[in-house]
């Protein structure tokens, strides 16, 4: 196990534990928190648990940005253009049912 490993366990950890093993209602914030049904990691274990960025990993805040420039981005890292891996696992593994549902709910999330 990596240090980003053990950071990616423990992140999810904290995450899940305020409603356990229930499914969140709404999956845009089931995939922020926990992640996908399709297996893609939670968008909060590399963006911040407010998805305000994390600056020892590099990632950028993405809390409060449209969600067409949020699907435009998963779109263009699933592409050929797009080079960053560990987005392009993110924009490859969702369904456009689970980006939509993403996009929706992390558009109304605080910046
Ligand atoms: C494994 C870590 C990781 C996960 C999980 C992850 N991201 Fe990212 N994300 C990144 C990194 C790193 C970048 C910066 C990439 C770059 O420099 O182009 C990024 C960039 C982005 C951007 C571009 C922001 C901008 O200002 O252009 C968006 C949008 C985004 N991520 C959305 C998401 C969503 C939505 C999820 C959850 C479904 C998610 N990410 C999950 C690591 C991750």
């Amino acid at each position: 196990m990596t240090r980003f490993d053990l950071f990616l366990a423990s992140g999810a950890l904290l995450l899940l534990a305020p409603d356990g093993a229930q499914a969140a209602p709404d999956l845009g914030a089931q995939i922020v928190t926990q992640g996908a049904p399709s297996g893609t990691p939670p968008c909060a274990a590399c963006h911040g648990p407010q998805l305000h960025g994390v600056a020892a990993l590099k990632t950028p805040a993405i809390a409060g940005l449209s969600a067409d420039y949020i699907l435009a981005r998963l779109a263009h890292y699933a592409s050929p253009e797009g080079h960053n891996a560990q987005m392009k696992q993110v924009g490859m593994s969702l369904t456009p049912a689970e980006k939509q549902a993403v996009a929706a709910y992390v558009a109304t999330m605080k910046r």
